[in-house]
């Protein structure tokens, strides 16, 4: 091993998303306050020597002569072999729901490295620094693995995609000893994803433009939450362009809370601001229509993360919300719980080596 980083980046729920028409690149304007939630991404990149195919007895001087015979292919391979970033290896370790993480890694294990959103993060890094490392990476001198531990539920609406960016973005960063200061690391994370500045800057946020920009963050206090899982996930593509289809767009959005919100979220009472522009269109499907009516019938209020499908309830601590997740987990529609607080920190460096 030449050297080892890894970077955690909280998932999140937008507590408001309001959502205007689409541009030219079939993308929406957006007014959102994400509020980041204590359930992280961990990413963690390894760089080493190419594989070896010498013996393990061989002596020091053979290993050297291997060594360099590897250096001298791999070159070779830098100019005509596939790239190096669809070479990296990624292994994913689940922690969501143990009746289904071990499925799920399997089902990981088949996707193409090259779109994953992690390894993509590695290579805007590299290709965006001058570091002796990210040269080496990129001639194929070392080699990368990363190893994602995923915690967020996956096209669950909560941006656990984009936390894996984030949280590669920030080991990336290190490992490489690429410097890179914050804005540019949020300007990679643009390019990634939408939602990767907000998995960055973690907190509660005030995000316009496609939800890309920052404008502002707020110190809040710890609040508690049940995260209600489907059995079924919801592409977010797919529910922007239903919503257009049902031309759905604002043609003006706010472009901050109002005094009264601001008092609100900052003593915590997050359930006052909740307002998803796409909610009535991801609670179309029969089940998540279902659970928001049991929910309502109980008083709770409740809001679809994002594009959906899960759906946050607020409760008032990690007691209430304990009973509550196992209460909620009975329902037919409903496929896990997760309990956890919000705000969580910025994407950061956990170790390295
Ligand atoms: O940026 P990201 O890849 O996370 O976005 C996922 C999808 O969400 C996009 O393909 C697009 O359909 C939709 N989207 C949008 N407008 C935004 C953000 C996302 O239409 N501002």
């Amino acid at each position: 091993m030449i050297a080892a980083a890894s970077a955690s980046a909280p998932g999140k729920v937008n507590l408001v998303l309001q959502v205007g028409q689409p541009d030219h690149s079939g993308y929406h304007q957006l007014f959102s306050v994400f509020d980041s939630v204590a359930r992280r991404e961990a990413v963690t990149i390894t760089l080493s020597a190419p594989a070896r195919s010498g013996n393990d007895h061989a002596t020091a001087q053979a290993q050297t002569a291997a060594a360099q015979a590897q250096a001298a292919q791999a070159q070779a391979q830098a100019v005509s072999g596939r790239p190096w970033w669809e070479e990296v290896e990624v292994t994913t370790t689940v922690q969501i729901d143990p009746a289904t993480d071990k499925e799920t890694e399997q089902e990981l294990a088949h996707l193409d490295p090259a779109q994953h959103l992690a390894v993509r993060a590695l290579k805007e890094v590299a290709q965006n620094s001058g570091s002796e490392r990210s040269q080496q990476l990129q001639a194929k001198q070392i080699h990368a693995r990363l190893e994602v531990v995923k915690t967020i539920p996956m096209a669950g609406g909560m941006a656990g995609g984009s936390a894996d960016a984030a949280a590669a973005l920030v080991a990336a960063n290190a490992v490489l000893q690429a410097e890179l200061d914050d804005e540019e690391l949020h300007r990679l994370g643009r390019r990634l994803g939408a939602d990767v500045p907000a998995c960055l800057a973690g907190e509660v946020t005030v995000a316009t433009g496609y939800g890309d920009q920052i404008q502002r963050s707020y110190r809040v206090p710890t609040h508690h939450w049940v995260f209600v899982l489907a059995h079924q996930g919801l592409s977010t593509p797919e529910v922007f362009r239903h919503f257009d289809s049902l031309e759905l767009g604002r043609n003006e959005l706010d472009t901050e809370l109002s005094p009264s919100l601001e008092q609100a979220l900052l003593g915590g009472q997050v359930a006052q601001l909740f307002q998803n522009d796409l909610q009535p269109v991801a609670a179309k499907r029969d089940d998540l229509k279902q659970t928001l009516q049991e929910l309502s019938a109980r008083a709770l209020p409740a809001i679809i993360s994002g594009s959906g499908p899960t759906i946050a309830v607020p409760a008032a601590d990690a007691e209430a919300a304990h009973a509550l997740a196992q209460e909620i987990r009975t329902w037919p529609t409903v496929a896990a719980t997760l309990v956890t607080t919000s705000p969580s920190a910025p994407a950061r460096l956990e170790w390295e080596k």
